[in-house]
């Protein structure tokens, strides 16, 4: 079964996350590109592997051109590429053709999306436009890589189970009552309620971001297979789409990162937009950890109750891969 489902629309990064002309790497399905943002906001990504002798681009720098274009500039020999991958050479004074094949990105708006490469098998999700538009950006956190596969990634995040082992310190969580689980297709969405053990009033007082935590943590999780998973709640502050991506970097390196947007109910709420991003980075911190140490093969003998979600996520997986095995048996011969 192929693990990094070629053919599905990846989020490769929210604008903010590119200063202008400041060069920076990307992996998605076992590729290395360096990607940048130029002077009119144009996002570019080339090959990662400068065409010379194989320095790492994105170790290099990033320059201005007359016309407000750009080029990267390799670390080993000082070549400067253009967006196409065309360079000229030293005594030259035209520039050469394409070196390298540009990775193809569709931006909307502030979100920079990528296909890999791959031929689209699957539409991109319209849903973070619509966040983008109704609700603020209140910023990126827990930008990682995670030694893992995109399936167990995935599994990790509609796993509403793990509360109270992976995320025990952080929340109290005291159960999981699990309400609804809507399935259509390649999206669905899960309902839940967490009860959470109180904290003491030293201990708030000691970190006020515990303040935030409501003694009932409602979650709506909205989920578009397979890069997106919109975690929604709401407090009396305000309101929160904690959006979560996830791109297959290599077979067993999986990036993940949260884009956090809010819409305040009362002034306050955008006090705490520092509290809500580190809550997050905590969060997938502790999902990095553990995802780090299972035993992948291990024999899986036990079942728990309310593993809906993982069993949308297997079967999705299973769906796409069969579509894909069906594309390929039509063009061969
Ligand atoms: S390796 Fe990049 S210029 Fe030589
Ligand atoms: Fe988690």
């Amino acid at each position: 079964m192929p693990s990094m489902l070629p053919g599905a629309p990846w989020l490769l990064a929210h604008k903010s996350m590119l200063a202008t002309h400041q060069l920076r790497k990307v992996s998605v399905h076992g590729n290395d590109y360096v990607m940048w943002k130029d002077a009119v906001g144009d996002i570019h990504a080339l090959p990662n592997a400068c065409p010379h002798m194989g320095a790492m681009l994105s170790e290099g720098w990033c320059e201005a051109a007359g016309d407000s274009s750009s080029r990267v500039v390799c670390p080993f020999h000082a070549l400067a590429f253009d967006a196409q991958g065309r360079t000229v050479l030293p005594g030259a004074n035209k520039p050469t053709r394409p070196q390298m094949e540009p990775l193809e990105l569709i931006v909307q708006g502030d979100f920079v999306w990528s296909y890999g490469g791959y031929a689209p098998k699957l539409t991109i999700p319209g849903v973070l436009n619509a966040i983008a538009s109704q609700y603020t950006f209140m910023g990126f956190t827990a930008d990682c890589s995670v030694e893992t596969d995109l399936l167990s990634m995935l599994l990790n995040m509609h796993d509403y189970n793990h509360q109270n082992g992976t995320h025990r310190d952080l929340f109290r969580i005291a159960e999981v009552q699990f309400h609804q689980f809507v399935d259509q297709g390649y999206e669905s969405h899960a309902y839940y309620d967490m009860p959470t053990a109180p904290y003491s009033l030293m201990e708030k007082l000691r970190r006020p971001d515990l303040f935030l935590l409501p003694s009932t943590l409602s979650a709506h999780m909205e989920n578009h297979f397979p890069a997106l998973v919109i975690f929604h709640g709401e407090s009396s502050l305000g309101r929160v789409a904690q959006c979560h991506l996830f791109v297959p970097e290599a077979e067993h390196r999986t990036r993940t990162y949260i884009l956090l947007f809010g819409r305040a109910k009362h002034p306050a709420f955008n006090l705490m937009g520092r509290a809500y991003l580190n809550f997050g980075r905590v969060v997938v911190g502790q999902d990095a950890d553990i995802l780090g140490k299972l035993y992948p093969n291990a024999p899986q003998k036990l079942r728990l109750n309310n593993e809906v979600g993982m069993d949308w996520v297997r079967k999705n997986f299973e769906k796409f891969s069969a579509a894909e095995a069906a594309s390929k048996a039509s063009v061969s011969p």
